[in-house]
């Protein structure tokens, strides 16, 4: 349902709003601290008149519940207005047949309390929204939450919560709150003010919430952020048209919804490669990536919304430990999780990274016993080396800097090597774990060609481009090789195991990112 809110100057104007807005839109609200001289029988009749379905909302804030961070013009509020001269208009609102009367939390239980008994003492159809607005920022995901029980609390038909955004991810717990205001079979207004908010405009009524606000076009915005109404409705009809594929926002309670959590997530094939393993396993599901500013926030997001799981990558592998219920033991050990699992609300910290390389090399050869050289001493080469040593394999860390590789070698226990050494080390196999080679490098690799032939199998961790360097330089010496992509679909497929409990397609997924990057690179040659 979409409302316009009329704030005119005159009475004049208002009656024009009025009938522009009953053809435009479902409802309107009458603010009627905003129109000097409106008189609320003359406008509750014109609406009366100009469309019998529009429903009627009377507001009358007072000036200290209605401060706005950002100029708006707004022409006029009724100065000193006390709240029984408040209560009063709400109450000959009811009398008039408004459907809706708007009253804050703020007023008090006492006067919400009033307005609820005389509209059942009148045997009055009108509803009661009981109203929360914050004009300068959006709070905790569990302080809206108090707030919206203390709106159910004291017996609001309707819930209204409007904060302010300051950033993106303020969006996320409005919209969160409106699950969860549906789960508790409440209904509930929800968005967030402000230019960052518009998307929660766009969102919430299509998520559920009773009913979002629009102005006409060349109309007075009541707050900032507000959109035209034919604007929303585009968009209404586009993301319900689309319902597919914009899945993570629409789907119903139940299905699984999953997100990756990172900054800059723009290239990532992840989205890609779990949709098309979703879909192929017939999980009712999507997966959709965001870049992340505030990283606490969106992992509150993940707990109120109907997310089950989440990828995590650079830079939260660290960091978002901290927010997690639980870490897994192969997690701690790495000090660094990338996948989170949300169980009703509690959050468990893994790690497939260090399974999806171990998985790889298992694949072609049996790891215990063999020595394996690990170029890097970073996050990836300490999964490689973890898992290695959890295998019952020897590994050998190389590294450009080497007091990095002596750090890593002694929590490991192993020997290590500067990166100017390499041509002195045999081994079965070699690993790289730097980023050398990765695209645009595509033409560097970490180590010289002639040294390879002093390994049996050499993999790279880079998945772009498919075939990096090393690995042509290892082929053409007759050396095996496993290319990246193996190990990101294996920690994908790690991923959806946790997530869902069923093994994932890994075949597909590895056609799917395979073309894909294939036609990355075809486009770039
Ligand atoms: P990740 O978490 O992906 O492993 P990282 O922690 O930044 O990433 O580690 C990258 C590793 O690649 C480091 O060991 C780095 O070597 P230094 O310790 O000497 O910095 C290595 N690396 C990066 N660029 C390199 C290059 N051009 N030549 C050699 N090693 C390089």
């Amino acid at each position: 349902m979409i409302c316009i809110p009329v704030t005119d100057k005159t009475h004049k104007d208002a009656l024009q709003t009025i009938e522009r807005g009953a053809q435009e839109a479902d409802a309107v609200e009458l603010r009627m601290d905003l129109i000097p001289d409106g008189d609320l029988p003359g406008l509750i009749d014109a609406a009366r008149r100009a469309s019998k379905r529009v429903k009627i909302i009377v507001t009358c804030r007072r000036p200290e519940e209605a401060l706005l961070p950002e100029p708006i013009d707004l022409p006029f509020r009724k100065e000193g207005l006390s709240l029984a001269a408040k209560i009063d208009l709400l109450k000959q609102a009811v009398e008039l047949g408004a459907d809706f009367v708007d009253i804050e939390l703020a007023c008090g239980d006492r006067a919400i309390r009033q307005i609820l008994s005389f509209i059942r003492r009148r045997k009055s159809t009108a509803r009661v929204i009981v109203s929360w607005h914050d004009v300068s920022q959006a709070p905790s995901l569990a302080k809206l939450k108090t707030i919206f029980h203390a709106c159910m609390k004291v017996g609001a038909d309707i819930v209204k919560i409007v904060p302010y955004a300051r950033k993106m991810e303020d969006n996320l717990k409005v919209l969160s709150l409106i699950d969860y205001a549906i789960a508790r079979d409440q209904k509930i207004i929800a968005m967030c003010m402000g230019e960052l908010g518009q998307i929660s405009r766009i969102m919430a009524p299509v998520w559920g919430s009773y009913l979002g606000f629009a102005v006409l076009r060349g109309g007075k915005k009541s707050a900032p952020g507000q959109m035209t109404a034919r604007t929303m409705k585009e968009f209404q009809h586009l993301l319900q048209r689309n319902r597919r594929s914009v899945q993570p926002w629409l789907l119903p309670p139940g299905a699984s919804n999953f997100v990756l959590l990172g900054h800059p997530v723009r290239h990532s094939l992840s989205p890609l490669m779990h949709n098309k393993a979703l879909e192929a396993m017939q999980i009712e599901g999507h997966y959709s990536a965001f870049c992340v500013n505030d990283l606490a926030a969106a992992i509150e997001g993940i707990r109120g919304m109907n997310i089950r799981g989440a990828s995590v990558t650079i830079p939260f592998k660290t960091t978002v430990m901290e927010y997690l219920d639980e870490i897994d033991e192969d997690a701690a050990a790495l000090g660094a999780v990338n996948t989170i699992v949300n169980d009703r609300g509690r959050l468990a910290g893994y790690n497939t990274d260090w399974l999806g390389l171990i998985t790889a090399v298992q694949d072609r050869m049996n790891i215990a016993g063999k020595t394996i050289a690990i170029i890097g001493a970073g996050g990836t080469a300490r999964a490689a080396v973890y898992g290695i040593k959890k295998q019952g394999g020897n590994p050998i860390i190389i590294n450009r800097t080497l007091d990095k590789a002596r750090v890593l070698a002694t929590l490991f226990d192993c020997p290590f090597y500067p990166l100017s050494a390499i041509g002195k080390i045999r081994a079965h196999v070699l690993i790289n774990t730097t980023s050398v080679g990765m695209y645009p490098q595509i033409h560097q690799s970490p180590v010289p060609a002639p040294v390879l032939v002093n390994f049996e199998l050499v993999m790279d961790v880079i998945y772009n481009p498919l075939m990096t360097k090393l690995l042509r330089d290892a082929e053409t010496r007759g050396v095996k090789t496993i290319p990246g992509l193996e190990m990101f679909v294996r920690q994908g497929a790690g991923q959806l195991k946790l997530w869902t409990g069923k093994e994932a397609p890994l075949a597909l997924m590895k056609k799917t990112v395979r073309e894909r990057l294939k036609n990355i690179e075809n486009r770039d040659e």
